[in-house]
């Protein structure tokens, strides 16, 4: 016989101690109902099986009583045996009605580059390559930075409370500060900072206190460029929004200056793509992009450059603009709506 932990008690105490053996043992496996069965009913030294053994060593008056519970505690390690193979089977089935070899796989969920920074990306390498290196400026301004060092009259409608974001009381003795309301005031910041010969593009947000719609929200974002030197002409600047034009919109873009006017620009232009729409009936119309011009002498003067000395350009884009003609997009807001239907076109 193999050895028995319970071997030296009672007969009685050791149906107990099986009995709670039995109940305590755990299942979980083909192997462990394997196990159990040959450590309980194994037909050969089986714990239970051993115990029928010993009947014929017991006094008589005591056989039928023993032999009852001996058989009540082969009955529950079989119900025991049982349980645990039905369970077993259950999971095996519900398992295998879970995974559904046949069902298609979940897509990945993956973001992209919004297609607002995917223009700007794109006009900034474009403008690279034509020698221009980007630089970025503050967006909370000071009052003299977005209108005063750029020409603007004290009076000037821009300056107006309905155009305008400004921000609550300054600081004692500081002038009032406001949300920039273009990127040209980074041509100062990068003209205070540097000497000529300066080429630079200036990326990023601006705000307005418009009424908001299809066609303008309250921010969007500009690219400012500069380009000041010795004998900087009109016809430059023509040439470099031209091949700028011919990289973002295709070699056939067709472009229009018109003349214009801005405060720190003189003379001034603004110039309109061509957006060709078969619904329209002249089959598409004028689309303006940009404004640009010859730096103004007074800009200069506000920041101590010699504008006897120096000549230059500037040129404010809106990227919106530029995103809505390369992908036929109507609605500004959608930029802004955060609508992944919309944004995974992109
Ligand atoms: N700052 C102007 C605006 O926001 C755009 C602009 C026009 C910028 C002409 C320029 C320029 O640099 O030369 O409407």
């Amino acid at each position: 016989m193999p050895e028995d932990p319970n071997g030296s008690l009672p007969a009685g105490d050791r149906i107990q101690k099986l009995k709670e053996q039995i109940e305590s043992e755990t299942i979980e496996s083909e192997e462990e109902v394997e196990a159990f069965r040959i450590q309980y009913l194994g037909r050969k030294q089986g714990a239970i099986t051993n115990l029928f053994d010993e009947i014929g060593d017991l006094p008589p008056e005591e056989r039928p009583e023993f032999g009852r519970r001996v058989n009540a505690l082969k009955s529950r390690a079989e119900e025991r045996l049982e349980e645990a193979r039905a369970r077993l089977k259950r999971e095996e089935e519900s398992g295998a009605a879970e995974i559904d070899l046949t069902l298609p796989g979940r897509r990945d969920f993956r973001g992209s580059v919004h297609p607002l920074t995917q223009t700007l990306n794109e006009i900034l390498r474009i403008l690279q390559s034509l020698g221009f290196s980007a630089v970025e400026g503050p967006e909370i301004e000071t009052d003299w930075h977005n209108f005063t060092a750029l020409n603007f009259p004290p009076d000037h409608p821009a300056r107006d409370m309905q155009d305008t974001f400004f921000l609550k009381d300054p600081p004692e003795g500081e002038e009032p500060r406001v949300l920039r309301t273009h990127t040209s005031p980074g041509q100062i910041r990068v003209m205070q900072e540097q000497e000529p010969p300066i080429r630079v593009a200036v990326p990023g947000r601006v705000y307005r206190n418009e009424a908001i719609s299809y066609k303008s929200f309250c921010l969007f974002h500009q690219v400012e460029l500069l380009y000041v030197d010795e004998g900087v002409t009109m016809a430059e600047l023509k040439q470099v929004l031209s091949a700028l034009a011919r990289a973002l919109f295709g070699e056939d873009v067709k472009l229009r200056f018109r003349p214009s006017y801005f405060p720190f620009t003189e003379p001034s232009a603004e110039v309109d793509v061509w957006g060709a729409d078969d619904d329209h009936p002249d089959g598409g119309e004028w689309l303006e992009i940009l404004g640009c011009g010859m730096v103004h002498p007074n800009v200069f003067r506000s920041v101590d450059v010699d504008p006897e000395r120096y000549t230059g350009y500037a040129v404010g884009m809106g990227v919106e603009r530029m995103a809505m003609l390369r992908h036929g997009i109507d609605d500004i807001r959608t930029f802004y709506d955060n609508d992944v239907r919309f944004l995974d076109q992109f």
